[in-house]
């Protein structure tokens, strides 16, 4: 490479800088979109949500709605002007029900008022009569109804049956994980403002401005010119606010062109929660063969996952899944059958790892199974079935892996964490400990880096320099507290020699920078960095030919850093130099543009090269657990976590930390819990725990792989940090199991799934009768269905036929 393509870092990137909103964060000045002032004569909205899962509307009388003191008008799917949807993938995503209604919670009108209050005390009049029909509350009795939101994918490598039958050791067992709500501290909001030419534009909190300009476009029937979206900031989107915005501000739209006036829609969190799609929850089947020292050998997988009523992003999330299957492991003979499950509960969506997490969880699932058969250490399991570096390197999509360091980089905790004598010193402590026991365990992660859609693996920015010097950075990528805008601003200033504090970023803006992708897939930072690059690299190769040209000094004798551009001998300041530049009539403003090289893939067949490179981590957790109570605590997490040549440690420690901590949430204290009227009863904080700053355990040490560098041509050879972290939670999940185990035995820590909650944990110690009920009915094929299993099925669902092959 030459020295063109990789400037030196300079003085901004690889520095710990402060996230660039970090003051006004913590000093409560940062703008959210609620925070914009509105127009005096502005309206607000409320919505009315359907109470039963699934049905057909009767009727709907909004009468005493539009009765209602400050009620302005009401909104129904009948006033859409446009489409009545907002599914970006497949349109099955309406906006307003029309006719029928597929979850409790589901929007069916929307109230405007002359205040938030008023319209909210007006929806509830509506007088809605169903006809209700039967709902599907459950993932085993939607595979059994073969009831999918999208068609089953598969994809297999070798000959899974004869390897099976010919294994010395064979395993089949089930798993299942919870979902996950995002728990944004911003709820989902946006605010419509119609302009005097009859265009809109909309401040939307969104990962995902360009999806939300598109489908505001087609509820109002106007082209894509007529909306115009921006963002500053999000409190927070974890993949909640990918698709599910664009609902909000369609509404927020609609209203406004309908009333002239400025709308506003901020949903309570209750109204949130229990509108907008959460994490797929998945049931897994697994039968596995594997040798005495528990190498597997062959594994017939399936996954199935509550999509809820619609696709939303369920296809892609789903495949990822099948994609992490392997996480770090070599599995040479693979079956994996995916389900896409469509229940009558909200439209599951994008949640940080996008199904990634979910497939991993189901391998660790089974490499514990085998440990346990086989009276070994998990992770010496683990160790055996890792990827090799020139063989058994090729994934079941057959992308060969070339960046491998998952054994190095588990060797490295194993040492500095001290495991083999915390092993030790964790079973001595258990042998003299009755009720405390505790647990131990290293998981490690590897997570594909790029989108699954090849196509929106692309990022623009737009770059303008003004004649004293400062900079102002526009590119397609969202602000959600991940320290994208700090990111890119650290590369600019690198590019251009200047101080980072001479550049600021502006609200992200779909008419400045068109046709962007979602901030998500972790590779925000890959992707707009790099365009920002390139548009910063073009400004400073003209300045570079202009002061070449008007200096007559060769190119090369010209450079630009700490804010000075070395002509030969002397100096000028760099806005010195760029107010010649512009005297001279150089043009000081300039887009830039990036694609991520090398990736293609088939989806049909699911094989080829999805991911420009992969993201590698592990973690070790120890934990304890009260087995009278069920509770659990994190004691001690070692984190070493692989993020290339970092371009802000400081950042991307907090990444780490944070991702873990919502991981661990996830796996522990997160329950999403529907009654049997298909009803969401963990709606508000008082029901749904997440994990707290008291969570984190005591000791903790949480480091960046050293000396390491992304082999791919990254953005200064970073790797991205967003998602990959969340999953190093496994390793608290699988120290609970070993905790349990010490308990009672590996077949109570079998027992224990996915969220490892105190219920969850007496119910496997077999202390408790019932917390999630256990696998009904095997979903492989040829396996047949055991019949006595008691069901817990609503009383109001449909009867569950026999065997679904
Ligand atoms: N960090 C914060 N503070 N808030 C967030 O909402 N979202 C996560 C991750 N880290 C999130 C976050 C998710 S789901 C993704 S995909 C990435 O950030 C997106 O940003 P990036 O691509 O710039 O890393
Ligand atoms: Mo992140 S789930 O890709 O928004």
């Amino acid at each position: 490479m030459n020295a063109r393509d990789e400037p030196a870092r300079g003085l901004a990137s690889g520095k710990a800088l402060a996230h660039e909103s970090a003051h006004l964060h913590v000093t409560g000045r940062a703008h959210y979109v609620d925070d914009l002032p509105v127009p005096a004569d502005a309206l607000h909205l409320a919505l009315g949500q359907s109470r039963v899962a699934h049905g057909r509307i009767r009727s709907m009388d909004l009468a005493p709605v539009l009765a209602a003191e400050g009620v302005v008008a009401t909104l129904t799917a009948r006033d859409v002007p446009g489409e009545n949807n907002y599914g970006a993938v497949v349109h099955d995503d309406p906006i307003f029900a029309d006719d029928e209604v597929q979850c409790v919670g589901q929007p069916l009108f929307a109230v405007v008022a002359t205040s938030y209050q008023a319209a909210r005390h007006a929806a509830v009049l509506a007088r809605v009569e169903y006809d209700e029909l039967p709902a599907i509350l459950d993932i085993r009795e939607a595979v059994a109804l073969q009831s999918f939101v999208l068609p089953s994918v598969h994809l297999a490598r070798g000959d899974v049956d004869r390897a099976l039958a010919a294994a010395p050791h064979t395993l089949s067992g089930s798993f299942s994980l919870g979902g996950q709500e995002h728990f944004y501290l911003e709820s989902n909001v946006a605010l419509a403002l119609p302009q005097d030419d009859g265009s809109m534009l909309i401040h939307s909190s969104t990962q995902n401005a360009t999806e939300v300009q598109q489908v505001v476009a087609h509820a109002l029937g106007v082209p894509f010119n007529e909306v115009v979206v921006q963002c500053r900031r999000m409190g927070g989107g974890f993949g909640g606010k990918e698709s599910q915005p664009a609902l909000f501000a369609a509404v927020a739209a609609i209203a406004a062109r309908k009333t002239g006036r400025a709308v506003k829609l901020r949903p309570d969190r209750e109204t949130d929660m229990t509108m907008t799609g959460k994490r797929h929850d998945f049931e897994v089947d697994y039968r596995v063969g594997f040798d005495a020292h528990g190498r597997i050998l062959a594994l017939d997988l399936v996954l199935a996952s509550r999509c809820g009523y619609s696709a939303d992003l369920s296809g892609p999330v789903n495949d990822r899944a099948v994609f992490h299957v392997d996480n770090c492991y070599f599995l040479e003979n693979l079956r994996v059958v995916s389900h896409r499950c469509k229940t009558h509960t909200v439209s599951n969506t994008a949640f940080r790892g996008f199904g990634g997490p979910q497939g991993m969880m189901a391998i660790e699932a089974v490499i514990d199974a085998i440990a346990r058969h086989r009276q070994c250490d998990p992770l010496d399991v683990r160790r055996r079935n890792f990827y090799g570096k020139t063989a058994r390197n090729v994934t079941h999509y057959d992308m060969t892996i070339e960046d491998n360091i998952i054994a190095e980089l588990t060797d490295e905790l194993v040492r500095s964490s001290g495991y083999a004598a915390r092993r030790a010193a964790v079973d001595a402590a258990n042998a003299a400990s009755p009720v405390i026991k505790r647990g131990l365990a290293l998981t490690p992660v590897k997570f594909g880096i790029s989108f699954t859609a090849t196509h929106l693996n692309q990022a623009g920015a737009l770059v303008n320099v003004y004649t004293d010097g400062s900079v102002r950075i526009n590119h397609g990528g969202l602000e959600m507290g991940q320290g994208l805008h700090t990111k890119v601003t650290q590369v600019v200033a690198d590019e251009l020699g200047v101080a980072a504090s001479a550049i600021r970023i502006c609200a992200t803006d779909t008419s400045k920078v068109p046709n962007t992708s979602p901030t998500a897939a972790s590779s925000g930072t890959d992707l707009n960095a790099k365009a920002a690059q390139a548009a910063a690299r073009s400004i400073r190769e003209r300045m570079t030919r202009f002061l070449s040209a008007r200096y007559r000094l060769p190119e090369e004798a010209i450079r630009f850093a700490a804010g000075r551009v070395t002509l030969g001998q002397q100096s000028l300041a760099f806005g010195e130099a760029a107010r010649q530049a512009w005297h001279a009539r150089v043009s000081l403003s300039s887009t830039g543009y990036y694609a991520t090289p090398k990736i293609h893939y088939d989806p049909k067949t699911m094989k080829g090269r999805p991911f420009f490179y992969f993201a590698y981590g592990a973690a070790v957790a120890e934990v304890a657990v009260d087995t009278l109570t069920g509770e659990t605590r994190l004691l001690q997490v070692d984190i070493l976590h692989d993020v290339g040549r970092s371009l802000n440690p400081a950042i991307d420690i907090g990444q780490i930390e944070g991702g873990f901590l919502q991981g661990v949430g996830w796996l522990t204290c997160e329950e999403l819990w529907w009654d049997d009227r298909g009803a969401l009863r963990t709606r508000a904080p008082s029901t749904y725990k997440i994990p707290t700053a008291s969570d984190w355990p005591e000791r903790a040490c949480v480091r960046l792989l050293e000396r390491a560098e992304n082999r791919e041509d990254t953005i200064f050879r970073s790797k991205a940090v967003g998602e990959p972290p969340l999953m190093l939670a496994m390793s608290v999940f699988h120290a609970l199991r070993d905790a349990v185990a010490a308990a009672a035995g590996d077949a109570a820590a079998m027992r224990l799934m996915a969220p490892a909650t105190p219920e969850a944990v007496l119910y496997a110690l077999g202390a408790c009768a019932h917390a999630r009920a256990p696998a009904q009915m095997s979903m492989l094929a040829k396996t047949p269905a055991p019949t006595n299993a008691p069901t817990n099925a609503p009383t109001n669902a449909p009867t569950i036929p026999q065997a679904a092959t």
